[in-house]
């Protein structure tokens, strides 16, 4: 028995070190996976190592409405339903003050990470309560519920991840739709190599160690880390939770 037996999980940013982390552990735990990003290779790779026959994927932006319904229906197409919808794409922006952070990063970190989810709930709120009902985890962030100097696209999209989820979460609970976010601090992905270097190009590794330091636990956490809270919000474990931030941070908020 799996914990996600017969279920159907749409993963955005299904290439990335979070999104493939979960999706490894969704299928093992027995959901089909439809996972959503931007590069076909990258994706056409993942799905191989997942098993062609449990998942499949989706070339899409996230930020576009033609991309979102295409991803939506494919998955209805090849899976008959959507269960799960784990809205975990996103972008870091650009590492700078205010006074200096480009206009255009600001506006795209927004459209990923905020306007993306929500095109994603707009359009999987109907299939999902057709279906009687199902989970949205949303990938939000210590950065949600804390500020930091010189991320501020990526604080304020974090941040307003939480208030879409608590939206969602009061409409959807009717339907048996249950939303939560996911709030990590630094994992060791694709991303946190890139605002190390944004921090400090010359030494990141310092950087690297300097935050591990501050976090209580003293280390970053691992992909598996964030994917094992994901799987229990995915998974009727957690059929009485909706509209919560449960926080994956090392102790960092504490
Ligand atoms: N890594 C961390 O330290 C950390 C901490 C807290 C929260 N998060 C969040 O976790 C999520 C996953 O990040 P990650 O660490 O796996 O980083 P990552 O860069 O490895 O993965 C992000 C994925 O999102 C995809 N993506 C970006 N824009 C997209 C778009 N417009 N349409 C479709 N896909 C798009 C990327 O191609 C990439 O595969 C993000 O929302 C991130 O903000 C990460």
């Amino acid at each position: 028995m799996g914990r996600l037996d017969n279920k159907v999980a749409i993963i955005t940013g299904g290439c990335g070190g979070i999104g493939q982390a979960a999706a490894a552990k969704f299928v093992l735990e027995g959901a089909r996976v439809m996972l959503v990003d931007l590069d076909r290779t990258a994706l056409e790779e993942t799905v191989t190592k997942l098993g062609n026959d449990v998942a499949s994927y989706c070339v899409a932006d996230v930020t576009q409405t033609e991309d979102t319904e295409k991803y939506v229906a494919a998955t209805v197409e090849r899976f008959g339903r959507v269960d799960i919808y784990l809205a975990n794409a996103g972008i870091e922006g650009e590492v700078s003050s205010i006074a200096d952070y480009d206009e255009q990063v600001f506006d795209r970190v927004i459209a990923v990470n905020v306007k993306g989810v929500w095109l994603g709930i707009k359009h999987l709120f109907p299939v999902m309560a057709k279906s009687g009902g199902g989970s949205i985890v949303i990938t939000s962030s210590t950065q949600g519920v804390r500020g930091s100097a010189s991320l501020s696209a990526y604080n304020t999209s974090k941040h307003a991840v939480i208030g879409l989820m608590r939206s969602t979460a009061l409409e959807g609970a009717s339907s048996n739709i249950r939303v939560n976010t996911v709030n990590p601090s630094p994992v060791e992905t694709r991303m946190m190599r890139s605002l190390e270097a944004g921090i400090n190009p010359t030494d990141t590794q310092g950087t690297h160690d300097r935050i591990a330091a501050s976090i209580p636990l003293q280390r970053y956490a691992e992909p598996e880390d964030i994917a094992n809270i994901m799987l229990f919000l995915a998974s009727d474990e957690s059929a009485y939770m909706t509209g919560g931030v449960y926080m994956a941070d090392g102790g960092t908020t504490a």
